[in-house]
């Protein structure tokens, strides 16, 4: 049968609108599935986590299933699986209960090419502790994160490395796996940003080498919440701020008060619709979410080969005003998500993305809060274009970003 990428759209209310979203990178939009199970939470009886009432039960239900949604989404024990508001809120409280545990002289690595939300918590976390901040450069020109610049910050004193699965801004995906055995030779431990990573392939956290990993469902179909999956061990020897009368438990002592259970709900219904994108996929649903993410992965992978071959034939129809290419790609990593991120020699990005979304259009300009790699790459903290796909992303849609592109590049 293979995929199906109109029954796919079909599922998606917010397509009705006419836009062609290429800003699945900053958030997707979400299946009917999603949204009528976070309805059905919010008109069932509710009531705090518990076993005495049907609704108490109702919602220990709910975070056991999302927990075991994520797990299989991941690879994860079920038993580390902690949500929280935000994959930044999240890490800000990690970073802050690991730091409790460093010395002054301990070093913790981020690197350049990560969100803002896998380097700012440990920088303040490392502040506190009196620790050293390392810094992991990437070649601009090649858009790569190599083993190499993360392995020459390393030392014993290195306590966390801090890394991301795949750049939202360029798509890179970092050698995370050598990455990780050079840590844990020094004894430090991984934290994988895959935030970007999980709406576009299938993750495995013992393959990645992931300590701790963290996501936010509102990037692969899901509601707005985050979720950090660690080994319960781990967790079990972190003693993170937390109220007094509320659980001692792992994982429930790393959530801050009280559970979103619609959103929850909703993530249970995010994972079974990514594992249901492959109509062949057959067996357990890690099994499922396996081939389908892979599935998409191929697919998305086609849709992005497809824009990078129109780029180059707007580029070969001629030059612009200053003799350069009207577009440059600098998403050129060996291994990457399909995220594009373009600028425009001479113009302005930001004129791009407005010309593009008069067109229905949304490909949106700017650093993603990847402002370091911004930076780096020359963009300042404007950032550039980025062009980002998504499974109901379909040929239809890259027919009209390229026009509208075209239409922008031959502008006066
Ligand atoms: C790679 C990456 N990391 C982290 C984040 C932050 O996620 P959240 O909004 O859940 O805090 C984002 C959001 O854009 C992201 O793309």
């Amino acid at each position: 049968m293979g995929y199906d990428v109109h029954a796919v759209r079909a599922r998606f209310p917010a397509l009705a609108a006419g836009f062609a979203h290429f800003d699945g990178p900053g958030g997707s939009q979400v299946p009917d599935s999603v949204a009528a199970a976070v309805a059905a939470t919010m008109t069932s009886p509710l009531a705090n986590r518990g076993s005495v009432t049907a609704a108490e039960r109702g919602s220990d239900a709910i975070v056991l299933a999302a927990r075991s949604a994520v797990a299989d989404l991941l690879g994860a024990d079920p038993r580390g699986v902690v949500f929280g508001r935000s994959m930044t809120a999240l890490t800000f409280d990690l970073a802050r209960t690991l730091a409790a545990t460093w010395s002054p002289g301990d070093e913790v690595i981020v690197t350049r090419l990560d969100h803002d939300a896998n380097i700012r918590p440990w920088c303040y976390a490392a502040q506190e502790a009196g620790a050293t901040v390392r810094w992991a450069g990437f070649d601009p020109r090649t858009a790569e994160l190599t083993v190499a610049d993360v392995a020459r910050e390393l030392s014993s004193r290195t306590r966390v490395v801090a890394v991301t699965g795949a750049s939202n801004l360029l798509g890179t995906r970092p050698p995370v796996p050598l990455i990780a055995a050079a840590a844990h030779e020094r004894g430090a431990l991984v934290v994988v940003d895959g935030v970007h990573l999980t709406a576009h392939a299938p993750v495995d956290v013992a393959t990645l080498g992931a300590d701790v990993y963290a996501c936010s469902p509102y990037k692969f179909l899901g509601p707005h919440c985050g979720v950090l999956a660690a080994a319960p061990d781990l967790l079990e020897s972190l003693e993170p701020a937390k109220l007094v009368p509320s659980p001692d438990t792992v994982p429930e002592r790393f959530e801050l008060g009280t559970l979103p259970y619609e959103l929850l709900a909703g993530t249970t219904a995010a994972v079974d619709f990514l594992a249901a994108l492959d109509p062949d996929a057959s067996g357990t649903r890690r099994e499922r979410l396996t081939a389908s993410m892979a599935t998409v992965e191929r697919y998305e992978d086609g849709l992005r080969r497809r824009i990078e071959e129109g780029l180059a034939r707007l580029n070969e129809k001629g030059l612009n005003k200053r003799g350069l290419p009207g577009v440059t790609v600098h998403s050129r990593a060996a291994s990457r998500t399909p995220t594009l991120l373009l600028s425009f020699p001479g113009r302005d990005p930001q004129d791009a993305y407005r010309f593009l979304a008069e067109r229905g259009v949304n490909a949106p300009a700017g650093t993603f809060y990847a402002l370091e790699a911004s930076r780096r790459l020359g963009f300042g903290d404007r950032g550039a274009l980025r062009v980002g796909l998504a499974p109901y992303v379909d040929d239809g849609d890259v027919d009209r970003l390229l026009a509208g592109l075209g239409e922008f590049l031959s502008e006066p």
